[in-house]
């Protein structure tokens, strides 16, 4: 069934919904994007993504073209016109149609491209790796150094990503200095004795929203939390490992560059922390 999808104020069926080929979006990866997930058709920690989205327009000098309301309204619109109980809403805005191709920004004014859309997901929270774990691979970190801005220039995310599955593995790792930096669509944690362990913010990871989530709820649940890099040994040698996406919520980790973490089994920490955040998303869900 075809779905609608919005486009620069409109709602029509995707197939009609038509970008220009001159669009900085398509020509530059000049946009930015945003996906939140939804659950029992209500969307999680959405302001999270507004301000984020804010952020990274900001920091490449872009206007929002539309206020929080707009947004918040078009995606309830979107859930409800494609019927999506469980699943994500994804955002994107461009600088827009330049009129050609360009590297200097197009004048002032020029209207930017919003586009939105849903993927349905049904049964979302109950991924069957929550229950298996993910195995990774690592691979270094060749993206550029502007990571905390959320840009659709994802090639290098998506490359790994094949790589990963080419080597049966379901994700890499990234890695920079010896340090881990995040997953190709996620951030990256381990637990060593009771403590849950995540490199620090800075332009060398993108600021999770629900990494942010994820760190309070932690902290609230009495386990400590240190914000700090780790390395890829200290990952294999770790208690446990996971990861945060909006997406995936919170999944463990059971094996890195073949080397098994803790026992190879989903850890107690992982397991309970996917379970607080799923509930505390699931009542401030909106
Ligand atoms: N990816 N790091 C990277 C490089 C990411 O692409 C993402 C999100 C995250 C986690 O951020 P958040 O918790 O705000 O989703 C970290 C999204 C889900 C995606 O590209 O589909």
């Amino acid at each position: 069934m075809s779905r609608t999808v919005y486009l620069d104020g409109q709602y029509l069926p995707e197939a009609e919904a038509k970008v220009s080929i001159f669009d900085r979006g398509f020509v530059m990866a000049d946009g930015v994007y945003e996906v939140t997930s939804v659950l029992d058709g209500k969307l999680l920690d959405f302001a999270g993504h507004m301000r984020r989205l804010t952020r990274s327009l900001n920091e490449l000098g872009m206007d929002n073209p539309l206020s929080e309301q707009d947004y918040l309204d078009a995606h309830r619109k979107l859930l409800e016109l494609n019927g999506i109980t469980d699943g994500l809403v994804y955002l994107q805005v461009t600088r827009g149609n330049a009129g050609d191709r360009d590297f200097a920004f197009p004048p002032e004014g020029t209207p930017q491209t919003v586009v939105m859309f849903t993927q349905a997901k049904p049964g979302l929270a109950e991924n069957p790796q929550a229950q298996t774990g993910l195995r990774v691979i690592s691979a270094p970190d060749l993206r550029w150094h502007r990571r905390d801005i959320k840009t659709v220039q994802l090639l290098y995310p998506s490359l790994l990503k094949m790589e990963a599955k080419a080597r049966g593995a379901d994700d890499a790792w990234l890695v920079e200095d010896g340090f881990v930096t995040e997953g190709t669509s996620n951030n990256t944690y381990i637990v060593k004795d009771g403590t849950l362990i995540t490199r620090d913010l800075s332009n060398d990871i993108l600021h999770g929203i629900t990494r942010t989530a994820l760190l309070r709820l932690a902290s609230e649940a009495q386990i400590k939390v240190e914000e700090r890099p780790f390395t890829l040994a200290e990952a294999q040698a770790a208690d446990e490992a996971l990861i945060t996406s909006a997406s995936a919520f919170v999944l463990p980790v059971v094996e890195i560059d073949g080397a098994q973490v803790g026992n190879g089994q989903p850890g107690p920490i992982a397991t309970r922390l996917r379970e607080i955040y799923l509930e505390e998303s699931r009542k401030t869900a909106i």
